[in-house]
């Protein structure tokens, strides 16, 4: 609906990958026409700090993404683009959230049990961020949310959060759901069983979106697959292969699984020769994306005046917020 605000973040841990650019920013690319003004897309500097971040790479990693994001089409003139930390609201309300969130609700989600496994003593801030996920969302008010399926819980997390604000002090925000597109959840290509991440330590998993045509050919050569030749889609016990098919399809809209299929039956291919040509269509579709962000991550004096600006934009909604939260929290 036109009072509709669509609100998402990414996190500087890294160059954005395929499940980051099908999950979420090729969405919000189609989205910033209709939701022209009212369309936040947050460089989630103060996520990334949950996890142990070296001070220089975090810096040029903001950037870098900033660089993707453009290149892939987010227009800042449509689009409020912004890092996260230069709008002091988001940690603001965060901490009254934290006051109003059980410590078991947080304990429960998957997230939480993997990633702690993951990280040699983890800090509080892996536990509770989800709950700043929420206070992004919710301190301006957002209505939807493109993000892939691995967050689920955390949209729900939100939902909890926003309806019990709103029974202990006063209606206040509404609710939010999840922008229900076709958002594929892309696997890792050395981990099928895992989503595609930056934050698996081998990039060998992932295709950056500025990887080369040969690396993406190494990648895809080498990615898990299994002993049979022949093509065909089982994402339950062929992981692997699917995870290939997925990756044209979330590339290519005009083209279906079945297409696919046909055209590799009548071209006698086998997995191999598959990966061979699959290789191909990607470093084809993000050529272009490669040659922008090049030229964007050149002028940091820009890329810094695009966030600047985009801060702006978001403090005048989120300085909104905050001061309704507080008055009816009775601060
Ligand atoms: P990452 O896990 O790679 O660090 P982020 O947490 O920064 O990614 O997520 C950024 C966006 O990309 C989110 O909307 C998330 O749902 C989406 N996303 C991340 N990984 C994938 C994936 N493998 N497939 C589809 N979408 C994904
Ligand atoms: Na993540």
């Amino acid at each position: 609906s036109a009072a509709d605000l669509v609100f998402t973040g990414i996190q500087p841990t890294g160059i954005p990958h395929l499940g980051n650019y099908v999950g979420a920013i090729k969405q919000m690319v189609n989205l910033q026409h209709r939701y022209t003004g009212s369309i936040l897309l947050s460089v989630v500097d103060l996520h990334a700090l949950s996890t142990p971040q070296d001070p220089k790479l975090l810096r040029s990693s903001i950037l870098d993404l900033t660089a993707c994001l453009l290149a892939c089409g987010i227009n800042p003139k449509d689009t409020i683009l912004f890092q996260q930390s230069m709008v002091p609201q988001h940690t603001e309300l965060a901490w009254i959230l934290f006051c109003n969130c059980s410590l078991p609700r947080l304990q429960r989600m998957a997230q939480w049990k993997e990633k702690q496994t993951l990280v040699k003593d983890p800090g509080v801030g892996l536990l509770t961020y989800p709950i700043l996920q929420a206070a992004d969302i919710m301190l301006y008010k957002s209505t939807l949310v493109p993000v892939g399926e691995d967050q689920t819980q955390h949209i729900e997390l939100t939902r909890d959060l926003s309806k019990a604000f709103n029974i202990r002090y006063g209606p206040v925000f509404p609710e939010c759901s999840m922008i229900a597109g076709e958002v594929p959840k892309i696997r890792s290509l050395r981990n099928p069983s895992k989503k595609m991440s930056k934050s698996e330590q081998s990039e060998k998993g992932r295709i950056e979106l500025t990887d080369s045509p040969d690396k993406i050919a190494d990648k895809i050569k080498k990615a898990v697959t299994d002993f049979t030749s022949e093509l065909t889609y089982d994402p339950i016990n062929r992981p692997g292969v699917s995870n290939l098919l997925d990756i044209q399809l979330a590339l290519y809209d005009d083209i279906d699984l079945d297409d696919i299929l046909e055209d590799s039956f009548l071209r006698a291919e086998d997995t191999g020769q598959y990966k061979v040509r699959l290789s191909q269509l990607v470093a084809d579709k993000l050529a272009p994306i490669r040659e922008e962000t090049i030229r964007f991550q050149a002028d940091t004096g820009y890329l810094m005046d695009v966030l600047r600006d985009g801060a702006d934009r978001a403090s005048n909604i989120a300085a909104e917020t905050l001061d309704e939260v507080k008055r009816n929290v009775g601060l």
